[in-house]
């Protein structure tokens, strides 16, 4: 079916982390690597899709036959989304994206200043790349990712009617899993029905997403 279902789909997906700029040598950043979202193109490409994968600040080869775009901030992520999207059969949004930016990011290094104690910054809310792509008539078939340190499927259920996604996969970071790892165990999340696959290299976690995403919308 996979094989069937994914020859010349258009797809897209955002990978890794965002940074946001405070000054020209700083940023706020996550620990999110990208290799969960390259493993997904990388499949997706070998099972004949055509893939766009738009990447924030990642030190991952680009896979073969697959469109890169790099992007650095959320507000880049998301012009780099909107530019995209319509062209795309299906959106994965893999990317860690930061809530987050600075209200100003300073054009000059931020100097100490002699007998400082303390900075406060003031950050603004970054757009919602992955809900608004959900908003959009019409709109891709969109899945979501939630990773959590804690109460895994609550929140990804919660996250997935939140953001009117199409499917959500829940996923525990820490313990040698998610970020930076190269190990996941991911949980298929649709409305009604959640599919735990058993913990796996990245790239057999992205085989299983990309075949039960086909089966899906075969199914509808
Ligand atoms: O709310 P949270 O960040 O945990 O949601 C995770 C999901 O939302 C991921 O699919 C992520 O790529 C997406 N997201 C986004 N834009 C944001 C924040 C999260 O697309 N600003």
């Amino acid at each position: 079916l996979a094989n069937v279902f994914w020859k010349d789909k258009k797809l897209l997906i955002t990978a890794g982390p965002t940074f946001e700029d405070l000054d020209p040598v700083r940023f706020l950043g996550n620990r999110s690597s990208g290799k969960m979202g390259f493993a997904i193109a990388e499949q997706a490409q070998k099972l004949g899709a055509q893939v766009t994968l738009i990447a924030g600040p990642v030190n991952l080869p680009t896979p073969q036959g697959v469109e890169r775009i790099d992007v650095r901030s959320a507000r880049q992520m998301f012009a780099a989304v909107q530019q995209c999207y319509a062209q795309n059969a299906i959106f994965i949004s893999a990317a860690a994206v930061a809530d987050f930016a600075l209200a100003q990011s300073s054009e000059q290094k931020i100097k100490k200043q002699a007998g400082q104690e303390g900075l406060t910054l003031e950050l603004v809310k970054n757009p919602d790349i992955v809900a608004w792509v959900a908003e959009q008539k019409p709109k891709p078939f969109v899945v979501g990712f939630a990773a959590e340190t804690q109460n895994v499927i609550g929140y990804a259920q919660d996250k997935l009617q939140r953001k009117k996604l199409d499917m959500i996969c829940a996923n525990q970071v820490g313990e040698n899993l998610g970020f930076e790892s190269d190990e996941n165990r991911l949980t298929l999340i649709t409305a009604g029905v959640e599919k735990a696959l058993t913990t796996s290299s990245k790239s057999q976690q992205a085989v299983e997403l990309l075949d039960y995403i086909a089966e899906v919308i075969e199914a509808s």
